[in-house]
Order: C-alpha cells, then structure tokens, then sequence
C-alpha cells in the first residue's frame, strides 16, 4: 500500500489507485468533471489538476499513486490553475441556469462559485450551437451547455455498448451527436447519460421544464420491473412544498427515478423501463370494494371474503410475484396452513419490451419471484377437482382459465375488467404507499419505503390476510 502525503497528511492509498481517488477516499476533495468512478479516464477537462512538489501540475485523475509523493490539492498555483480552467470551460457557456433543469445539482454552477465567481474575460461573443437538438426521442441535447467531458460518449461505449453517441467536429464546432443509424433510440439504458452528464447538456423532453429539484425529495425504492430489483430514488413533491392552488395531482405524483448506486445489484445504473416507473405506479387505481360488482364498505368485502373461506373445503390460492417478503411471509402466516398456494406471475415480457440482456435486464419482469418461490411452489397447469374457492392476489391472471362457478376473492391495486367479475374484491395498496423488501434473482434483499400515503378505502395486503383468517363478524 503506497503511502503517500495529502496536504501534508499521510495517506495509505491502495495500489493501483490515482491520486483522485485515494483524495477522494480519505477526504480531500478535488474537483472533477470528466472523470467517473464507473467510466474510463478520459483526462479532458483538466479541473482535477493538483501540484505535486518538485513536479509540474497535472491531472490528478490519470496519475497513479506513488510512494512518498507529496500533493498539494489547494496549493495557490492550483487555485489559479482551476480558477483559468473554469473560465475557459464557461467560455460558451450560455447564462442559462435560470431556466436550466440541472441548477440545483449543476457540478459547473458549484464549481463556478466554489473556484471562479468572476465574469468572464472574454470580449469575444459566446460562440452558439444547438439546443433541444434531439439525441432520441427520450434524450435532448443543448449544445451551448455541453462541456465535452465525453462521459455521455464512454457511456455508450463502454457500459451500455450501443457506442450510439460520439462528438463532431472539432474545438468549438464540436457536438455530441447520435449514430445516424438510430441506435441510441434503441439503447435501453440511454436515460443514465442524463444523470451522467455533469452540466445541464442532457435532459428528458417528458421532464423539460416541469420540476426545480429543491421541491423534490428522494424515497429510496427498489424498481419492481424484472427480477434484478434495482435500487433507486423516487423523486416526488416534498409536502412542505405541496401545491395548494395548481393541480394537486402533482403533489402524489412521481416527478422522476433515479439510480441509487447499488454495487451488489445495479452498480450507478437502472434500464430505462425503471425510469418509467410511472406508467406502472400512475395507472388507474382500484379504490372500491366490491361484491359481484356492486360497490360496498371495505369491511363489508372483507367479512363476505372471510365467509366464502370459512365455508371453503379445498381453497387454492394464487399469490403475487409483486408481493414484498412482508405481504409473502403474512400470507404464509395467516393462511398457508388453510390454503394451498401457488405462485402466480404478474407479468411478462411486454410486446417490444427488451427480454434480457448481460447487463442488468432479466426475462423476469416481476420483483419478488424468488421470495415467493421460497415459499410457495409454481401454479398448476390445471387446477384439480374439488377446487371450491379461488383467492387471486395481484394482476396477469386471465380469469376466463380459472374453473368455472368456483367462488373468487380477488385482490388487486389497478381498475381491471376482471375486479368486477370477482365475488369479492378487495382494492389493496401499492409499493409506493408501504415500506418493505423485496429479494432478487440472486438473493439480495433490497427495501422500499413509502412515498405516498395510502387512500382510506384501500387496504395493505398484509394486514388482509390477517384479517382474513379471523373468524367471520365484525371487520378489525
Ligand atoms: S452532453 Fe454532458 S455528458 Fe455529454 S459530453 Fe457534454 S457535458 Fe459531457
Ligand atoms: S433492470 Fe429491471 S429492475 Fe433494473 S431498472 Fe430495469 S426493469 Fe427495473
Ligand atoms: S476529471 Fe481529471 S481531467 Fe477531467
């Protein structure tokens, strides 16, 4: 372990590391546009300069560690070094973090205050290039903000493997641009270059304009469309900001997912379906019991449901692939000793959904099918006879393959045609209402808290099942 001296600290680096890194790991920060921890080292930006003593500056991002050099990471020459370097960096910049999506969590609007704070000293007009030029119908570039760093490029190149972007042109006619082939449309990870890109050059045409990240805050979630169960953020209105006179609607809406670095599931990354958590989580809601379609109290539902299992001799039940450990593990309780269960999937792959792929996408789009299988064993391909009472929990099951005149209680969080054909239904939460876990392909365990308060006519499954095995009479 080399040992080298920051500031005059010693520091035990590990070998093979840059000096970036080992500052970065004992607490010395060192600004940095270019490099990432998860790409190659490309060098461009030239923030990270430190001096080393009886040494030129040079980038500390492509310098190994080398035992007893002595760097200086705030040295006046370094200052003066970053403090040129961010203003030939913002020479083309436009003054656009008034109305850039980035202000807030812009590394170059940090840096210019941290480093620079001074107007440009250029008499030269600000050279322009294009904005909202579109990368793929999910990906927007403004070139004016764009800082050359190429780690949208290496992205493509070396994670996702589209190699679907690549700068033209040079100097200050260079642009990041698409393969004309349409690859990058293609590329199902192409959302994280967003999040890569440590300026305002990157953005979503379906966010454009709609959030300032400072009335935002994060849940940390686990995305449930396939096995992987990748952690992210959901990023939704903080209730202190809640909006009083425009659409209320956005205040329980999801405003955006992010990655949340997971090196045992997802590394920095997430597939752009788990962007789209939304057009999961936003679909219309089932929020009113029902007997054979007629609406009803909650509790009404629930005493129907726990007579038709009273009066069950063979009840099967078909248990969600969507449901936490938590909901999995109180089904077990309550009603695994009354109950034969089978594991039902919720879903598969959709038409022009991407199957599998040796990055992070897995054929199984259900979050929990490991959990489950733990417990529960696959459905049969038919059921047997005697089946008296069918209890379906969660989506994808076509009822019209279920037996015929054989009593339903159904349990489901969307507005489905099947709800009303169910003898009982019983309209339950969703993930972004409850806390738990789900567990992956590999078996790691990943939790979820709740973004959302539950509406009072839904209920948890968890605690149905409790109260579907109590005796029938008064609701709990
Ligand atoms: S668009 Fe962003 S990530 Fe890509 S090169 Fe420009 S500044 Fe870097
Ligand atoms: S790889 Fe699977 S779990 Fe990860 S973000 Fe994509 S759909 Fe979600
Ligand atoms: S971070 Fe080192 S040169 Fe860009």
């Amino acid at each position: 372990m080399p040992r080298i001296f920051i500031n005059g600290h010693p520091v035990e680096a590990e070998k093979g590391q840059t000096v970036l890194q080992a500052a970065l790991a004992h607490g010395f920060f060192i600004p940095y546009f270019c490099w990432h921890p998860a790409l190659s080292v490309s060098g461009n930006c030239r923030i990270c300069a430190v001096e080393v003593e009886g040494e030129d500056l040079d980038i500390a991002c492509n310098m190994p560690v080398r035992e007893g050099m002595r760097v200086l990471t705030d040295s006046e020459a370094v200052q003066a070094w970053r403090k040129r370097m961010m203003q030939f960096i913002t020479l083309n910049h436009p003054v656009d973090c008034g109305i850039c999506d980035k202000a807030g969590e812009c590394t170059l609007q940090d840096y210019h205050y941290e480093y620079n704070g001074e107007p440009s000293v250029s008499r030269e007009p600000k050279v322009h290039a294009t904005k909202f030029f579109r990368l793929s119908a999910r990906v927007l570039i403004d070139n004016e903000r764009c800082i050359l760093c190429s780690r949208c490029v290496r992205f493509t190149h070396e994670v996702s493997r589209s190699r679907a972007l690549g700068i033209q042109n040079r100097a200050d006619s260079s642009l990041v641009r698409a393969s004309e082939d349409g690859r990058f449309e293609d590329d199902p990870y192409s959302d994280n270059v967003i999040d890569l890109c440590p300026v305002g050059a990157l953005f979503s045409p379906s966010l454009l304009y709609r959030h300032r990240v400072w009335y935002l805050q994060a849940t940390p979630s686990v995305c449930p469309g396939c096995a992987r169960g990748c952690t992210v953020r959901i990023w939704h209105r903080r209730p202190d900001w809640a909006l009083h006179a425009l659409d209320g609607r956005q205040n329980e809406a999801i405003a955006r997912v992010t990655p949340r670095e997971n090196p045992a599931v997802n590394g920095p990354w997430i597939c752009n379906k788990g962007r789209d958590l939304a057009r999961i989580f936003e679909r219309p809601r089932a929020t009113q019991a029902m007997l054979k379609g007629e609406p009803v109290a909650l509790g009404t539902a629930v005493d129907a449901a726990r007579r038709l299992l009273e009066g069950a001799r063979r009840p099967v039940a078909l248990v969600s692939n969507w449901g936490s450990n938590e909901e999995l593990e109180a089904f077990q309780r309550a009603l695994g000793g009354r109950v034969r269960a089978f594991v039902k999937e919720d879903f598969s792959p959709a038409p022009g959904e991407p199957v599998e792929d040796d990055l992070l996408i897995r054929a199984d789009k259900n979050p929990n099918t490991a959990a489950a299988r733990a417990l529960f064993g696959d459905a049969p391909p038919a059921f047997e006879d005697g089946t008296d009472l069918l209890l379906v929990w969660g989506e994808g099951l076509d009822f019209s393959r279920l037996p015929t005149r054989v009593p339903i209680i159904c349990l489901n969080a969307y507005l489905q045609p099947e709800n009303g054909h169910a003898d009982v239904f019983l309209p339950v939460s969703v993930q972004t209402e409850r806390a738990g876990h789900y567990t992956n392909f590999q078996g790691v365990v990943s939790a979820f808290e709740p973004c959302f308060a539950k509406r009072d006519s839904v209920a948890h499954a968890e605690s149905l099942f409790a109260a579907l095995a109590s005796p029938p009479g008064p609701s709990p």
